[in-house]
């Protein structure tokens, strides 16, 4: 599968804006109009779009705007327009250089259309994953810079669209983030790297875990809604829009444990269910997944992930080697000998690390594409899921290979969200044994 092994070496996110660029800049055989299509900015003012005006869209559009050098957000974009209203009046409050007129506000599915045909440089998409590979295709098409928060996707189709438009970005010279900040923290970059240089010997073991007490909760069904606008108010609960919690949260653990390995799991398998949230109004995701995962040279990963309040609560990833151990989250490492190390430091706040380095990027027409590894670290944590809903082992080729699309036929406010309640209100759930989830 050219181009989408899991284990691309050449790759790898340690060295990835290393090889990307040795890979375009020295390449002879690329025409010179591949590199006209986005240009240094240097210190001209930055201008940004942001398509998701929830609480990571407000958090990164404040975060854009106090990189380095001059930048100014300049239109927004949202499903809904009371949404936008109050990322306007929090960003207003937050920076001056908010200037974004009534005509350069825009609401609805075809939102994201009319905030990138603005005269702008870089675009936010921070909607719900599900719309993330239609957003990011179109962005890049019309020769934009992104941040694009993770997932990136929900389904193996969303994957290769995203892995697709990645290239071209590469093709057009374009900057893409995603939002896994633990690459940018200071504590993570210190302690994978002690990792890949050997501190605990080889690699035999990996755990992590996201066990908490969930997310908000869902919010009251109200008459005037039809079922596309409240799935939509509820996007976590629903598949098409979510990837359940184990791709929309311990995407991050797994993206962890993928960056330790230099790779992705070729295979896993996993069990998990609805407990305690059992209601109509919890939509159809479930409340705990467990699975183990396995890499190529057949190391393990056990990962956990929990929305259930009172229970034991992690959000960590562990390594266990051949000569040691490392609570990586924690930033701490102990070698069988008893030699023991900690982070100590200032470990800034990755995200808005990881906006200084992406606009640093642009400024300084650097390569830097984060999209790949994005969309491979959420096909992890989808594999997951289709092992978990089914109860089989699936392959990460079969995984993301898979024509199974979540997505709707028609996005509009009378369409119908591909999964409907029962005459009871009961959304499907998946049961392992009988789902087909690839
Ligand atoms: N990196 C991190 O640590 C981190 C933290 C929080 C959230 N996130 C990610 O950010 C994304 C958004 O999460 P959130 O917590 O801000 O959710 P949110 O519900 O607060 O915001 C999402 C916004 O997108 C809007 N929206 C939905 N569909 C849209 C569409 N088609 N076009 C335009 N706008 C649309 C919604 O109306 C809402 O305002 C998710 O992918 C989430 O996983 C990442």
């Amino acid at each position: 599968m050219t181009g989408l092994d899991p284990n691309p070496k050449s790759t790898s996110r340690r060295t990835f804006l290393k090889h990307s660029s040795a890979a375009i800049v020295g390449s002879s055989i690329l025409p010179r109009t591949v590199f006209a299509q986005a240009d240094a900015l240097g210190d001209r003012e930055l201008r940004i779009a942001l398509i998701g005006c929830g609480g990571r869209g407000t958090g990164a559009a404040k975060q854009a705007l106090s990189t380095p050098g001059k930048v100014k957000l300049v239109a927004m974009a949202d499903a809904f327009r009371d949404r936008l209203d109050k990322c306007f009046s929090e960003l207003g409050l937050h920076d001056v250089n908010v200037d974004v007129p009534e005509e350069r506000k825009f609401v609805g599915f075809d939102a994201y259309e009319k905030a990138i045909a603005c005269d702008v440089d870089l675009v936010i998409l921070t909607t719900p994953p599900g719309f993330r590979p239609i957003h990011f295709e179109h962005a890049i098409a019309q020769g934009k810079h992104v941040f694009m928060e993770k997932p990136v996707a929900v389904d193996g189709p969303g994957i290769r669209r995203v892995i697709a438009a990645a290239e071209v970005a590469k093709e057009k010279n374009l900057k893409v983030g995603v939002g896994l900040q633990r690459h940018h923290s200071k504590k993570y970059l210190e302690t994978v790297g002690r990792l890949q240089d050997g501190a605990i010997g080889d690699i035999t073991l990996l755990r992590c875990y996201w066990n908490g007490g969930g997310v908000w909760e869902p919010r009251p069904r109200q008459p005037s809604m039809t079922e596309m606008e409240y799935q939509m108010r509820n996007w976590y609960y629903y598949n098409w829009l979510c990837g359940d919690h184990i791709v929309e949260q311990h995407i991050h653990n797994l993206d962890v444990c993928n960056w330790i390995m230099d790779g992705f799991p070729v295979s896993a398998q996993g069990q998990g269910g609805r407990q305690v949230r059992t209601g109509m109004e919890y939509g159809e995701i479930f409340d705990h997944h467990m699975v183990e995962y396995t890499y190529a040279d057949g190391t393990k990963m056990l990962s956990q992930c929990r929305h259930i309040k009172g229970a034991w609560t992690s959000v960590n990833e562990h390594a266990h080697g051949t000569l040691g151990v490392a609570n990586v989250g924690g930033g701490q490492i102990e070698s069988t000998g008893g030699w023991k190390w900690r982070f100590t430091g200032d470990n800034p706040d990755a995200y808005q690390v990881e906006h200084n380095d992406l606009f640093a990027a642009i400024r300084k027409d650097e390569p830097y594409n984060e999209a790949e590894w994005g969309a491979k670290s959420t096909m992890t944590a989808i594999l997951g899921r289709m092992a978990t809903y089914s109860g089989q082992v699936v392959s990460w080729d079969d995984a993301l290979g898979s024509e199974l699309a979540l997505v709707p036929t028609a996005y509009a406010w009378d369409a119908d969200p591909p999964s409907l309640p029962d005459a009871d209100g009961r959304y499907p759930i998946p049961t392992p044994g009988m789902t087909q989830s690839v």
